[in-house]
């Protein structure tokens, strides 16, 4: 090995820490993406490095296909982190020897997360490094959070070098590593500073390579930039076996957990927590938790029933249109796409002829929250309307379809899962699609299900009937 070493000449090689482009040379800004100062250096693996690495990879031993039918599918026991909402976005439990990516961006609440979880993992020694906190930081966060006394052994270490972390572990012997944050790590493999792309990468391939080896998960903190994708241009996320996204408003207590990629389970599945005085708590009961409990009637709010990953969860969205001040009209959307505003408001000014061309209009979902299902247009549209004519949608109505450029309204994914969550809410009136409904078995409901087919004929439904005003 040590002939290949002298015989192979070290070459290194340049690459943008943004877009990952390359070059032989250091550049001042890079040809592809224009940053400015982005370049890192790389040393390139020698032929002995690489065969370290193939040999650590299978463990040493050489690997040899088998049958499918052969390869014992008796799934290694799962570890219960004591969490069972992060229990089900994993899909089940921790599984042995996997590597967990948890992003987010700065202050959303990763740190606390893991550890209490480390904390709580019954019957497991922990192994919690950190890069950006002391022991004695630590040691302050887990006293606030902890309410019961210790489940699991945990130890902690502030430590930022993968190779002085691999001693630590030899000596703790932990069945869970967290490592908080992996942009703080380096090695010593790899010459540039920490939170370059190539010690992201290279860090995170040694832990992958550990949590392969010994069978013990690796937990990974990763941070997430302005731009919102995981620092480091994707490296990280081909390496492990789930991302896990945490993400919420700051300036609200909720917070989803999502998961982005999964190789053991669903990606379809997100828990929900809510940031207190000590730690976070699971939310008990996630389809409701964010409607207020108002009983006057306020004109501009409309209930969507919308899904996220494969729960429900019922949303206020909150609207108000009033003349534009300025020449210019504004639009402003919280919690939602404002191009899709724009064409939910260009589809009421075509179809319906609500002349909202020159009003400001202003759109926001309460509590924080950021949706991406379709089915949140009629409830759009509706607050929309309401705040136009002056007129409120009486409370106990919701909302779940999608609207079309023609203002027609159109079917969503999984509708009966949302009627029945909405007709358990004690929801009087659903509206959805005509489209949709006629797989729906509607006896088995008491909620009342009305079907319009387009948008003008909802209006009519809800803002003409003699009802609203004096409803409830
Ligand atoms: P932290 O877990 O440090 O965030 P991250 O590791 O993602 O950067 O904590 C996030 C915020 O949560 C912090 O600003 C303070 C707040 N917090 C609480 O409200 N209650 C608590 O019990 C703890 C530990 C933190
Ligand atoms: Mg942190």
């Amino acid at each position: 090995m040590s002939r290949f070493n002298s015989m192979s000449k070290v070459k290194s090689f340049f690459f943008c820490r943004q877009c990952g482009y390359q070059s032989s040379t250091w550049l001042g800004k890079c040809p592809q993406c224009g940053q400015w100062n982005s370049f890192d250096e790389e040393r390139r693996l020698t032929a002995g490095d690489r065969a370290a690495r193939s040999a650590a990879v299978v463990g040493g031993a050489l690997s040899s296909p088998k049958r499918l039918n052969e390869v014992s599918a008796s799934e290694s026991h799962r570890i219960a982190t004591g969490c069972s909402e992060l229990d089900r976005v994993l899909g089940g439990g921790i599984v042995p020897g996997s590597l967990i990516l948890l992003g987010g961006e700065p202050g959303i609440g990763k740190s606390t997360l893991l550890l209490q979880t480390a904390l709580n993992i019954s019957g497991q020694r922990i192994l919690y490094v950190s890069g950006e906190e002391s022991e004695q930081q630590i040691k302050m966060r887990a006293d606030r959070i902890l309410q019961t006394p210790h489940k699991a052994e945990c130890y902690v270490v502030s430590e930022t070098v993968t190779q002085r972390i691999m001693e630590h572990v030899e000596k703790v012997e932990p069945n869970v590593l967290v490592v908080d944050s992996i942009q703080t790590m380096c090695t010593e493999s790899v010459e540039s500073s920490a939170g370059s792309v190539s010690q992201i990468r290279e860090c995170t391939a040694e832990f992958q390579r550990f949590a392969k080896e010994s069978g013990v998960p690796v937990l990974l903190v990763g941070h997430i930039t302005k731009e919102g994708s995981l620092a480091g241009p994707k490296v990280m996320e081909h390496i492990v076996d789930c991302v896990l996204q945490f993400e919420g408003d700051r300036n609200y207590g909720y917070r989803l957990l999502r998961s982005l990629k999964n190789r053991f389970g669903s990606t379809a599945e997100i828990g929900i927590f809510e940031m207190q005085g000590d730690g976070l708590r699971e939310v008990v009961n996630p389809s409701g938790f964010l409607l207020s409990q108002r009983d006057e009637n306020l004109s501009g709010c409309a209930i969507a029933a919308t899904l996220e990953g494969a729960r429900p969860m019922f949303i206020e969205v909150q609207s108000l249109v009033s003349s534009a001040v300025y020449g210019t009209p504004q639009r402003n959307a919280n919690g939602m796409d404002l191009r899709r505003l724009s064409m939910l408001l260009a589809v009421l000014e075509k179809r319906c002829g609500f002349k909202l061309g020159a009003k400001d209009v202003f759109l926001n979902i309460a509590g924080g929250i950021r949706v991406s299902d379709p089915a949140i247009d009629l409830a759009v549209a509706c607050a929309v309307l309401s705040s136009n004519v002056d007129i409120p949608i009486p409370p106990r109505y919701c909302f779940a379809a999608e609207v079309g450029l023609s203002g027609e309204i159109r079917p969503v994914s999984r509708l009966e899962q949302r009627i029945a969550e909405a007709d358990r809410l004690g929801f009087e009136k659903i509206f959805v699609s005509k489209y949709d409904v006629r797989s729906v078995d509607t006896k088995r409901y008491n909620i009342e299900i009305v079907a319009p087919s387009v948008i003008a004929e909802l209006f009519r439904d809800i803002f003409q009937s003699p009802h609203p005003r004096t409803a409830n």
